[in-house]
């Protein structure tokens, strides 16, 4: 399972890096917004910056809506880096720049995708990855794991290799769960990834055994 973290703060993508489980970033014009990264030039700057501190793929979602302005906005960011990851929304034209990128060899990620039926047009579409947004659906009381294991059986049953990148992750225990379902990736907070560390039988058993060497030297 890949770790993608889910964020444009550069400090805390460093601190993942530095655990040593990082596979990649997600972006979205959202997360730049929240740290304060506006403005053509700096985005892109903002995403190179992003490319030096990981070594795996990094999604730069598009603005444009209509197919050429999309194919446009896409190349330019595809040509930033060689870690970049053109991110497209899941609509016709979407779609549409999704299997004009696949075709000449360009990683996609089909985002905001809330249903089976999107995610299946992603992956007819080539897409390198689909994002399902788990949190969202849990949001509005809808089982987002439901969705990632719809997926997984879809996949599975044509071998579509499109990867299921676990978007929107809230918490650590969604984490946990898309590794059981199968999610070949997923996408998440620092403090979700965090999480995964903590347990109090391991802070009192290091507490101990700490006590203990003492007392013999
Ligand atoms: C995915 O690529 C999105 O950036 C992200 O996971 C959305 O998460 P949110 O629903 O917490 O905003």
């Amino acid at each position: 399972m890949k770790f993608f973290i889910d964020t444009a703060n550069l400090d805390q993508i460093r601190e993942a890096q530095a655990l040593g489980i990082l596979d990649g970033v997600t972006t979205n014009p959202s997360l730049m917004a929240k740290e304060g990264i506006t403005g053509e030039e700096n985005i892109k700057n903002h995403y190179k910056a992003i490319c030096e501190i990981v070594d795996g793929d990094v999604s730069a979602e598009v603005i444009a809506t209509d197919y050429e302005g999309m194919v446009k906005e896409g190349e330019a960011l595809a040509a930033l880096h060689s870690q970049i990851v053109v991110k497209l929304p899941m609509i016709a034209d979407g779609v549409k720049a999704c299997k004009y990128f696949s075709d000449k060899g360009i990683k996609t990620n089909v985002t905001l995708v809330f249903s089976a039926g999107q995610a299946l047009l992603a992956a007819k579409a080539g897409a390198t990855y689909v994002s399902p947004f788990i949190g969202r659906l849990d949001d509005i009381s809808t089982d987002g794991l439901n969705l990632i294991a719809e997926i997984r059986h879809i996949y599975d049953n044509y071998m579509f290799e499109t990867e299921i990148l676990a978007a929107s992750v809230r918490h650590t225990m969604h984490i946990i769960d898309c590794a059981k379902i199968g999610a070949d990736v997923m996408t998440g907070p620092l403090k979700a990834i965090e999480g995964l560390l903590k347990h109090p039988l391991t802070d009192s058993g290091l507490e101990k055994f700490l006590a203990d060497y003492k007392k013999g030297n």
